[in-house]
């Protein structure tokens, strides 16, 4: 028997979940096959000059809640490991491991002690390598995240420059007189609450810190500090990782002049008055420095990848991360999309439009979970139909022409619990803020992998965060059985972006402009054959939407189901007449 085209295997697979008349052993034929053509094409990928973090799929890891191998109840790197199997198969092609370097974690890891060692907490530096190794052997990129602005207090730079006035290290840090003997030098805010200033009684001077007064800030402007810090770029590189993900960048510089901020109005939920983060974030030195980071990673082979944190006020401003010459970060993180937090067809339509137009004609990049933030479960879902609306996202960051980043848990519908009681917190800016700010650890409980004691996360009874209950239902193995699982339908989606050309490299055009609820674009495929069409119904009520998509260059009248919730039995659709159930979504196939 000739094998099946994947459209096939897709629609095949799709009848079965309805009509459940073919065994499981055929289903898992089905998706192996998917998985063997999978891999062919990323071989054939990563053997021309492809640029492979245009198509991969990044998959945020916080080592500390994924998968503890020695019992200690804290997620580590060997445990990393183990699982790349699991990543494989969900068709994952990069990690991005949140700090796992030394540190007192008062940020858990990004108070940062030592650049280039591993905490014992997380394992060795000969664990570390054997995980690249393993994951390379899996095709499976490992991406570091980067910590420029600010190092530990415990960190021995710092140790340095706060002993004295005179230190030759004084400088690497921004130590500054008070305006008068209890005044900081100015009005300027910690992120996470109170003055940015931290009087130092030792020498009687301030230090600034963006973040926690743990969390001192690097002078930037001293090119000793440049120098260490791209050694340390190199250090990584030259243990074979792919890249790095840059966090706070917008932050490096202030304001040498160190002008007030403006007051704005309300208070922050520290109690603080509110201001304008104007003379801390986004100095225009910032892309001085990216651009001398990208000439440090430039020197590798293999296409290495900047990833930024852009929490960016816009998308005008967003963009700027490109560079002008796309010569900063290939890939700054879209928080405007991430954080729509509205079932809104037209928000999403504009900002998609926006980064897609973006002048320079950079690559976007979109994620919807991470470790600082409520997951979507949460913030996008109505109570009742979580299930939809978690495939409607899904759906969203796996179509379009963006890179997708998913975070631990999502795949299998991992929810935010965030602790009851304030004495059981443990992310700092939770006890700063509560109970307005509850802090973090809600995101950040462990992987659920299966129904034995905490989730099969570590052997040890009192994991470091608390399982949530959910677990019982909501975990890896009970899902990889289910055909009709969340999981499987995030496998589905990556092996379609992957195997479909259209969804790999066709041009991204939004169609159905004026439908206020559904939001439909074409991929168009670059050689001509099947293009791919998307439909993401964002409202509570059954959408009837009408597509002639000749101008497009579509000619047939009818589409192709390859993937929908609520999955369909039909083969065809007629494109003047698709009907979409509450929070329905079809991907489909169009000629
Ligand atoms: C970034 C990280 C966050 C951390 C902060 C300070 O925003 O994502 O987790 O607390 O930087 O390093």
């Amino acid at each position: 028997m000739p094998p099946m085209t994947l459209r096939e295997c897709c629609i095949r697979a799709l009848s079965v979940l309805l009509l459940v008349a073919t065994p499981v052993t055929s289903r898992l034929a089905c998706a192996q096959q998917q998985a063997s053509g999978a891999a062919a094409i990323h071989q054939t990928a990563q053997g021309t000059n492809d640029i492979w973090w245009k198509h991969a799929v990044i998959y945020e890891i916080y080592p500390r809640s994924f998968q503890d191998s020695n019992g200690d109840g804290i997620g580590d790197l060997n445990g990393i490991t183990s699982r790349l199997d699991y990543l494989k198969d969900l068709g994952v092609d990069a990690i991005w491991i949140t700090p796992m370097y030394p540190s007192p974690q008062v940020d858990f890891g990004y108070d940062i002690a030592g650049y280039t060692a591993i905490d014992p907490q997380y394992g060795t530096m000969a664990d570390f390598d054997h995980l690249v190794k393993e994951a390379k052997a899996r095709d499976i990129r490992v991406i570091m995240d980067f910590v420029p602005n600010h190092t530990s207090d415990q960190h021995p730079w710092f140790i340095e420059s706060r002993s004295s006035r005179t230190n030759p290290k004084r400088d690497w840090y921004i130590w500054r007189d008070g305006k008068g003997p209890s005044q900081p030098p100015n009005n300027w805010l910690s992120w996470f609450g109170h003055s940015a200033w931290k009087f130092d009684s030792k020498t009687g001077q301030f230090y600034y810190h963006h973040f926690y007064p743990e969390q001192p800030d690097l002078n930037w402007r001293n090119p000793e500090v440049r120098k260490a810090m791209y050694g340390v770029l190199r250090f990584w590189m030259d243990r074979g990782v792919a890249g790095f993900r840059l966090d706070a960048v917008s932050r490096l510089f202030e304001d040498p002049n160190l002008h007030d901020d403006p007051l704005l109005p309300g208070t922050n939920a520290y109690g603080d008055q509110n201001i304008e983060h104007k003379y801390t974030d986004n100095l225009p030195e910032v892309h001085e420095v990216l651009r001398e980071i990208r000439q440090v990673v430039d020197e590798y082979p293999g296409n290495p990848v900047l990833i930024s944190e852009a929490d960016e006020p816009n998308i005008s401003e967003l963009t700027k991360m490109y560079g002008s010459k796309l010569d900063e970060i290939q890939l700054p993180m879209d928080f405007q999309v991430a954080d729509v937090n509205q079932r809104c067809a037209a928000c999403f339509r504009e900002l998609i439009n926006q980064i897609e137009d973006n002048p320079v004609g950079g690559q976007p990049y979109f994620f919807f979970n991470n470790h600082d933030q409520d997951r979507t479960w949460d913030r996008y879902g109505d109570g009742v139909h979580n299930d939809a609306i978690a495939r409607l996202l899904a759906t969203l960051l796996l179509t379009t022409r963006a890179t997708p980043q998913l975070y631990y848990g999502e795949e299998i519908g991992m929810v935010t619990t965030p602790p009851a009681r304030k004495e059981d917190v443990r992310d700092p800016i939770g006890k700063i803020g509560w109970p307005k700010e509850k802090g973090r650890d809600g995101e950040r409980t462990p992987m659920q992998w299966d129904t034995s004691s905490n989730a099969g996360f570590t052997t040890s009874p009192t994991p470091w965060l608390p399982v949530p209950p959910s677990y019982k239902q909501r975990n890896v193995t009970v899902e990889e059985k289910d055909p009709d699982s969340l999981l499987n339908f995030y496998k589905q989606l990556i092996l379609l972006r992957r195997n479909q050309p259209a969804l790999r490299d066709g041009k991204q055009t939004m169609v159905n402009w004026h439908d206020a609820d559904v939001l439909s674009y074409l991929r168009k495929n670059p050689d001509g054959g099947e293009s791919v069409l998307v439909l993401l119904n964002m409202s509570n009520k059954s959408k009837k939407v009408a597509l002639a998509l000749k101008p497009q260059g579509i000619t047939s009248n009818s589409a192709k189901p390859l993937l929908s919730y609520p999955s369909t039995t039909a083969t065809i659709v007629r494109l003047d007449a698709i009907l979409l159930p509450p929070f329905g979504t079809l991907v489909a196939a169009v000629k």
